[in-house]
């Protein structure tokens, strides 16, 4: 089968982007929201995105307008029933994921693949509320954000995918415009396993007075050249996604390096979300290009 149309399930800022990439390499894309308002709210992002894309004159207005022709949205799961593939980035909560993939996997057609782009939920415990013939055709593909310009996506087996279905999500994967790294079905895949321990490690540092935050951040980008130092990336990712990974990590491994520190729980619990709720390790609100560090100890 080959995939000519791209079904999309969250219109966040995974799922916009993801659906973004796709229209921009060709597919015809239906995004499915549980809402007008935050089907608008996903668009407004990928115009955005494009519109940087078509200044910098990495698309032109012509494409800008193709691309914008293969995109529509949906509240409905019916239109999703023709999709080749099906791409989930809903919330990151198990239950809430079986229910809709339960509720597709009667809807579309039998050929259709289900991928996840979960960050850390095994690929095995969601496939298994589908039919033992979907779950052949079940995988993960791990974007990262913002997904417009990441070129990394894992491609994540579990030990019931069919060998040829997986090699055909790698090469979706390519046609994308991205990067595929193969991963098991192990939580956190290949990039998590490494950055949630580098993440949480930072936290425990500035807890035990190592550095400040700004110093933390500086070394890493100038010592390392990491792009972003590991508080301004845990505001970027947002810190409540970095708990909720962390803390599935945690039970899957059960290991003291995956364990969420005491002062990212209570940032979490203060709702100190980072960039998105405004203040994180950082304080946004007043200018959000010049963030002032929080003082958290
Ligand atoms: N679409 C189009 N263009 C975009 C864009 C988007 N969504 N976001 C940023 N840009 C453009 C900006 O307009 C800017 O363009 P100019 O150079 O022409 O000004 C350019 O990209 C660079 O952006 P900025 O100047 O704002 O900032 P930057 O140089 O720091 O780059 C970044 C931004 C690419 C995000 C870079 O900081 C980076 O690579 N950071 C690390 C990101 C990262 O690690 N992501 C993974 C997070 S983990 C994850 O997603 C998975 C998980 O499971 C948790």
């Amino acid at each position: 089968m080959e995939i000519r149309k791209v079904g999309v399930l969250g219109c966040g800022l995974m799922g916009s982007g993801i659906a973004q990439v796709a229209a921009g390499a060709g597919f015809e894309t239906v995004v499915r929201e549980v809402s007008d308002d935050l089907i608008k709210k996903g668009f407004g992002g990928i115009e955005k995105s494009l519109a940087k894309f078509a200044e910098k004159g990495t698309i032109t207005a012509e494409q800008q307008g193709e691309i914008r022709n293969r995109l529509s949205g949906t509240t409905s799961f019916e239109e999703l029933s023709d999709c080749d593939i099906i791409i989930e980035a809903i919330i990151e909560n198990l239950e809430e994921k079986r229910k809709t993939y339960q509720q597709l996997d009667g809807l579309c057609k039998p050929e259709t693949i289900f991928a996840s782009n979960t960050s850390s939920i095994s690929i095995t415990e969601m496939m298994t509320t589908t039919s033992p013939e979907r779950q052949q055709r079940f995988i993960g593909l791990h974007f990262f954000n913002p997904v417009p310009l990441m070129k990394l996506v894992e491609v994540v087996r579990t030990i019931l995918t069919d060998e040829s279905i997986y090699e055909q999500a790698v090469e979706f994967a390519r046609r994308l415009g991205k990067v595929p790294v193969r991963a098991g079905d192990k939580s956190g895949f290949i990039v998590n396993r490494l950055l949630v321990p580098y993440m949480l490690d930072s936290i425990r540092a500035l807890e035990e007075g190592v550095g400040s935050i700004e110093d933390i951040d500086t070394s890493m980008k100038l010592g390392l050249g990491y792009p972003m130092g590991p508080f301004t990336l845990g505001d970027f990712v947002g810190l409540d996604t970095t708990y909720y990974i962390a803390e599935i990590m945690f039970n899957e491994f059960r290991e003291k390096r995956f364990a969420p520190p005491p002062l990212l729980k209570r940032m979490v619990l203060a709702g100190l979300y980072g960039r998105k709720s405004g203040r994180g390790f950082y304080d946004y609100t007043k200018d959000p290009k010049n963030p002032t560090p929080m003082k958290l100890i």
